[in-house]
């Protein structure tokens, strides 16, 4: 059969749809990505999106569903003659697209493909290691593997996302480690402690041994994989009145991740915590609706939080921290050749983002510095050590929470209140 004589099928095809008012005659067919299906198969699919009349790409070759004979015929002079002719040469041209793409996917099947969901700016340590591990996993696979990058909540706020990666709605995380416990992994809520850490490298012996890997194992049966570590930094708080003693925090609603030990410790200081998503913050601030919020220096400048808040205190009294997480089927169902290119593909990503948190959160801290919105203050050993005295509680509510066994794997530091 010619183009244009299949073309002339199609026509009447869509005619025999628009009988039946399901679809406008002159309706350009359209491509749609079919998630699952088209990645499986490997075989474009194009629809005519209104009536859904499915044509099918497959190695040249086109199929579509058509109207039986006799109803074809019936309808065949219910079109103009011009709309009849401008349709058979648009159809034509849009089987000639899918020939080509059909000859594409018989010679190139089509990638697997990772969406990769975080909530934060592209221009933090966490976005930029997304991007590598994208650009190292698509050269070194060949092109085998397309790694799709969605930062900023596009896709998902933060509770939806852990959701969406459970699901396979996306294939991979970089979460922060208080959200975890929301997996089923209430040992993470170890990491929010206050004033656990006395600097980045006691963090980072926490995570590198085997507490590290104990607590990856933990979200297995949650069907989630743990692959990796990755910094942020330590957490300062912001508000709109300065914050230096205990009793500056009392009556202020004051944002934080969800975490069951992070609402304890606000609570602690006095003020009522509001647990919310990232994307939210900045809006809740300008409106009123909170009054603070604890992050980094990272995080609040790239989400402009310096514009809707006067105080900022650097008490570095907490930790964020990721771990990049994978659906555990989805992963290791992947071959295990291409498997092992993106776990090399992801290590080297976690080598450059914990190269660059530092330089990072200091520049970030500059920055904030210098864009003279916000009055900055340290905390004074005094007041450190207040503060440390009033959140001490925090660690006992904790143990109901965090098992023995991790509370006895985090060092003895001595920043830790008892
Ligand atoms: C937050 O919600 O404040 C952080 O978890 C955001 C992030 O991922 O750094």
């Amino acid at each position: 059969m010619t183009l244009v004589a299949w073309a002339e099928k199609a026509v009447v095809s869509a005619t025999l749809a628009s009988t039946n008012s399901r679809c406008e005659a002159g309706t350009k067919f359209q491509q749609r990505r079919q998630g699952v299906e088209t990645h499986i198969c490997g075989t474009p699919h194009f629809w005519c999106a209104p009536c859904t009349t499915r044509l099918q790409a497959s190695n040249g070759n086109m199929t579509m569903n058509t109207a039986p004979p006799d109803t074809r015929n019936a309808l065949r002079p219910s079109l103009p003659a011009t709309t009849r002719r401008y349709l058979v040469q648009w159809i034509a041209a849009a089987a000639l697209c899918c020939a080509v793409a059909g000859s594409v996917s018989a010679t190139a099947p089509s990638p697997i493909i990772i969406q990769f969901s975080h909530v934060v700016k592209p221009d933090t340590a966490k976005g930029k290691a997304a991007l590598r591990f994208k650009q190292l996993a698509e050269s070194r696979t060949g092109g085998k593997v397309r790694v799709e990058v969605y930062p900023d909540s596009q896709l998902y706020k933060d509770r939806e996302e852990l959701d969406a990666l459970r699901l396979g709605a996306v294939q991979m995380l970089a979460t922060s480690l208080s959200k975890l416990a929301g997996l089923g992994g209430d040992d993470f809520l170890a990491f929010d402690l206050p004033f656990l850490f006395p600097d980045r490298a006691a963090y980072r012996a926490a995570v590198d041994g085997p507490l590290g890997v104990s607590l990856l194992k933990k979200l297995e049966p949650r069907g989630i994989k743990g692959l990796a570590f990755w910094d942020n930094g330590f957490k300062v708080f912001t508000a709109n009145r300065p914050l230096q003693g205990v009793a500056d925090f009392k009556g202020l609603k004051i944002r934080v991740q969800a975490s069951k030990v992070l609402v304890a410790q606000m609570r602690a200081l006095g003020s009522q915590e509001s647990v919310s998503p990232l994307i939210d913050v900045r809006a809740d601030l300008t409106s009123g609706k909170l009054d603070g919020q604890e992050n980094t220096p990272t995080n609040i400048y790239t989400q402009g939080l310096h514009d809707v808040q006067s105080h900022l205190t650097v008490s570095n009294h907490g930790y964020l921290a990721y771990a990049v997480i994978v659906n555990k089927a989805f992963w290791e169902k992947l071959p295990a050749e291409l498997r092992a290119i993106l776990e090399g593909a992801l290590r080297d990503a976690t080598t450059f983002e914990n190269s660059i948190a530092e330089a990072d959160h200091h520049k970030a801290l500059d920055r904030l510095k210098a864009s003279g919105k916000l009055t900055l203050h340290t905390l004074t050993p005094h007041e450190a050590a207040q503060w440390r005295n009033a959140m001490a509680p925090v660690y006992q509510e904790a143990r109901n929470w965090i098992s023995a066994e991790t509370l006895a794997a985090l060092p003895v530091l001595p920043g830790a209140p008892p």
